[in-house]
């Protein structure tokens, strides 16, 4: 498959400089064609979130997820190796797996090939007699994969460098915010569908300048003046110190432990939250479903399956205040965005990283910014 024709010209405005430089025109959070080119030079080159490490303890445990516009599986296989495969069979093309579970071999449901977990073609009934038919040229094809503290990550790029190579000190810096990590369980799955362009849900969650317009109880729960948003590499940190444990947003056990407010944003589309209270850390990721469209998949990790009723309210109050307020604010920049009276917009930048700098969005561009040179390179 090869990558959509377009000739896309270096961003008019933008300027390594966030103090200087324009944002993203918004032709980009519109156009099909920019966003199929986008499948192809970000999402089928970067590392995407597959999934959780407690699907996949065992050998033979296996999740499936889409990556690109591709159906993946990850798999374990029986030396404990977790691998990645297109999700798609080498006879006639048939989908392999469907959704999670655990499977001894992997069946096709089609015509019932059968492949090992590593990929290897185990059986395919009837082949005994062709003349030619090496097993060895069927294995399914590989994707790659990694881990970064529980959570799975696929990458379509064979020539990827590794993950844990581009994302430094971000697995070391959750575990500081959340020690507990990798005894959570998964208590909640919410999501919500967006009208918006995944680009603009992401600029809405990387920068807090908006958070005292729009988000009063947040501000309530979150210490503004401690918020400092920290860039680097393919992430960005948005951490601050909790105001106390009787916010209006919820109330939580107290403990110094608990007052801690920790996010980051892992390029291209997925964020990482630790909310104050008891152990915690909840996945959000902003999951591309057409130019204009964007599902909001949150995961929610504690302690036990079943949320304390502290943590009920705290899921609450993202479901029915946070995500509504920001749901709000991105369906209306995507109205926006189509307008013919706005093109290009500004960042509002401080030196010291506070949270009316909008520094993590311009970051974020200049990796989209990035993304397009490699692509008109030819790279
Ligand atoms: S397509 Fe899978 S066995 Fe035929
Ligand atoms: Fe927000």
């Amino acid at each position: 498959m090869s990558l959509p024709a377009l000739n896309l010209p270096p961003v008019a405005g933008f300027d390594p400089d966030p103090a200087r430089s324009h944002s993203l025109p918004s032709r980009h959070y519109v156009d099909p064609r920019i966003y199929a080119w986008e499948q192809e030079a970000i999402f089928a080159r970067s590392w995407c979130y597959a999934g959780h490490l407690g699907q996949l303890r065992e050998p033979g445990c296996y999740i499936t997820c889409r990556v690109a516009g591709e159906n993946v599986i990850v798999i374990r296989g029986k030396d404990g190796i977790l691998r990645g495969f297109y999700n798609v069979c080498q006879h006639r093309a048939h989908e392999l797996l469907k959704g999670s579970g655990r499977a001894k071999v992997i069946t096709c449901p089609y015509h019932a090939w059968t492949y090992h977990a590593d990929g290897r073609l185990r059986t395919a009934r009837g082949s005994e007699g062709l003349p030619d038919f090496d097993k060895e040229k069927f294995c399914l094809k590989p994707v790659k994969v990694e881990t970064m503290a529980c959570f799975v990550f696929a990458n379509l790029d064979p020539a990827a460098p590794s993950l844990a190579g581009l994302s430094g000190a971000l697995e070391s810096e959750i575990r500081a915010y959340c020690p507990e990590i990798d005894g959570l369980v998964l208590a909640r799955t919410l999501t919500y569908d967006v009208a918006g362009n995944w680009k603009n849900s992401v600029d809405n969650f990387l920068e807090c300048y908006h958070c005292h317009v729009a988000h009063s109880d947040f501000c309530d729960l979150v210490d503004m003046a401690s918020y400092r948003s920290i860039c680097h590499g393919i992430y960005s940190s948005h951490c601050g110190r909790s105001r106390q444990a009787e916010s209006r947003a919820y109330r939580y056990s107290d403990g110094e432990r608990a007052r801690r407010f920790g996010s980051w944003w892992l390029w291209p589309n997925l964020c990482i939250e630790v909310f104050p209270g008891a152990p915690n850390v909840n996945i959000f990721h902003h999951v591309p479903v057409g130019p204009e469209q964007t599902r909001h998949v949150f995961e929610f990790y504690m302690q036990s399956p079943e949320p304390t009723p502290e943590q009920e309210d705290a899921i609450r109050y993202i479901d029915q205040v946070l995500q509504a307020e920001d749901i709000a604010l991105v369906e209306s920049v995507q109205r926006g965005l189509k307008s013919r009276g706005y093109d290009q917009g500004r960042f509002i930048v401080d030196a010291d990283r506070t949270d009316m700098s909008e520094h993590a969005v311009h970051h974020f561009h200049a990796l989209v910014v990035e993304a397009m040179a490699r692509r008109r390179e030819g790279a």
